[in-house]
């Protein structure tokens, strides 16, 4: 590595000041990798434009010169050699997320690792989700830290976004050389920064382990079986992950039932969200006198929206529950491609009156908001991995539009029913929810939000070689 590309790497935004201080070096045991790091962190004046994260500088030569910035020379603050290797003072962590449902599960273990000195942790950004509303806006309603690094990938068919992730999250991973790479859920980011770290011998830890929907034709189905049997820590969210898991020959050692961190999530933020103003400007709010009936749809699995006669089917069912409520969508951007691709678009509503019966079409919503809207639903449809998951904890009866799903304990203890697909059973089982109170919600074992700390834990003692 060059030593230019280096400084400007570790010092994107160079400080002005000369750094005065100490440093450590260290190598690697597993990957023989040197490392330097900033240990007495004195900087003359203010260091405007300096964060923690410049003060840990990775590399892989055996000596490296530190420099600063001053007044646009390059001003030098040390020579140092690999010989004198120390103990490693930081346990080095580096988290990928590239899509919604990664921004929600990774926020609680972000916010567990800030309370431990003993980790420096590193968020990727790989792209994959990029929009506004799927992206940006989830960093801010769960104030996630800004990404170290976006790899922009962009969408892509299922190969080349992969192939894309592996080839631009390589030298990011060879530059901080971390010693775990956390991994979230089982989006195409999920594999394939998994297998990346995997081939440099970095350990990989997957949170929402084990979980099968036994459908291979799932893309998400083939990403968790390949994430599960490279990853080396195993965190699983519920019972029937663990014995999935056990059954495809994974060591009991690595496998930790912990909970699940999107209801982290979902407990720390339930009472901001009901801050939010959805409910007024939906129109559903009964002047301070609790809600109107409402339902909420979610779709967007390939397989039920991009074939006509299933994503059809779907919306007649639902388009016949919404002549009794309106049903808000917030529409997925595949899901909006494929509604005016197949030439559906009558059945949304397009009354101005957002409160009006009839399906009322969205943009996706922020976290906060969409979060707002499942808490006081009466009913809600869906073909989402989380919001199976959401709905079980808020205690609002779910249809699940698929023949399967990965989630048996929201079936089992929480307010999911599996419907399927077919048009008459969809609106025959939403008709009997609204005819039926809902009944009291069941959170499954260990959904109490204190998954990351459990997490978090667990990694402790990995590196602790307990
Ligand atoms: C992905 C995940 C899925 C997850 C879902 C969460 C995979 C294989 N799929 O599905 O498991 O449940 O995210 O929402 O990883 N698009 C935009 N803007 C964006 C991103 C995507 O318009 O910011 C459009 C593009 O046309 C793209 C399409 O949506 O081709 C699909 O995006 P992609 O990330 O490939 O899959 P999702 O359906 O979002
Ligand atoms: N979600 C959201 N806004 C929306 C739709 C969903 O904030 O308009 C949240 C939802 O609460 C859940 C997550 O996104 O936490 C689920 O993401 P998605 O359904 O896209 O993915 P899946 O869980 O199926 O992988």
């Amino acid at each position: 590595m060059h030593l230019e590309e280096f400084t400007s790497r570790a010092f994107p935004q160079a400080p002005s000041q000369a750094f005065s201080g100490s440093l450590q070096l260290g190598c690697h045991e597993s990957t023989q990798r040197s490392w330097a790091r900033i240990v007495s962190n004195e900087w003359r004046g203010k260091a405007h434009g300096t964060e923690d994260r410049h003060d840990t500088l990775i590399f892989r030569d055996c000596m490296a010169t530190i420099r600063l910035h001053e007044h646009l020379r390059f001003q030098e603050a040390g020579t140092l050699r690999a010989a004198d290797c120390g103990k490693l003072p930081m346990i080095r962590l580096m988290s990928v997320v590239g899509a919604r449902p990664n921004f929600i599960k990774i926020s609680p273990i972000t916010e567990e690792l800030k309370k431990h000195s003993d980790f420096e942790h590193r968020l990727v950004h790989s792209g994959q989700h990029y929009d506004q509303l799927l992206s940006d806006n989830f960093f801010k309603d769960l104030a996630l830290p800004v990404p170290d690094v976006n790899l922009q990938v962009g969408s892509g068919s299922h190969a080349a976004q992969t192939a894309e992730i592996m080839k631009r999250l390589e030298p990011v991973l060879l530059d901080y050389n971390p010693q775990m790479l956390l991994v979230v859920g089982d989006v195409n980011s999920t594999i394939a920064s998994a297998l990346t770290a995997a081939k440099l011998g970095i350990p990989v830890a997957h949170i929402e382990a084990g979980l099968r929907s036994f459908d291979m034709t799932m893309p998400e189905e083939i990403n968790r079986k390949l994430t599960d049997a490279i990853s080396s820590l195993l965190f699983v969210t519920e019972q029937s992950g663990v014995d999935n898991l056990v059954k495809e020959g994974i060591s009991p050692d690595q496998i930790f039932l912990v909970g699940n961190v999107m209801i982290d999530c979902l407990l720390r933020h339930r009472a901001l969200a009901a801050d939010s103003a959805i409910l007024n400007r939906l129109g559903i709010s009964n002047n301070g006198c609790g809600f109107r009936p409402y339902g909420v749809l979610t779709l967007h699995r390939p397989s039920n929206v991009e074939n006509r006669g299933t994503l059809e089917g779907i919306l007649t069912a639902v388009e016949k529950i919404a002549r009794a409520l309106p049903v808000f969508f917030p529409v997925h951007p595949r899901t909006r491609k494929n509604i005016e691709a197949l030439g559906l678009q009558q059945y949304l509503s397009d009354s101005m009156d957002r409160a009006a019966n009839g399906i009322v079409p969205l943009d996706p919503l922020g976290y906060l908001e969409f979060l707002s809207l499942n808490d006081h639903a009466q009913i809600v449809l869906t073909d989402s991995g989380g919001i199976q998951e959401e709905t079980t904890v808020l205690g609002v009866p779910c249809l699940t539009l698929r023949e399967n799903t990965e989630r048996p304990a929201t079936v089992e203890h929480g307010t999911n029913q599996i419907v399927g697909v077919n048009s008459d059973n969809i609106f025959a089982a939403a008709q009997s929810i609204l005819r039926n109170p809902a009944r009291p919600a069941r959170k499954p074992p260990l959904w109490d939000g204190n998954a990351a700390s459990r997490i978090v834990t667990v990694i402790q003692q990995y590196f602790a070689g307990v």
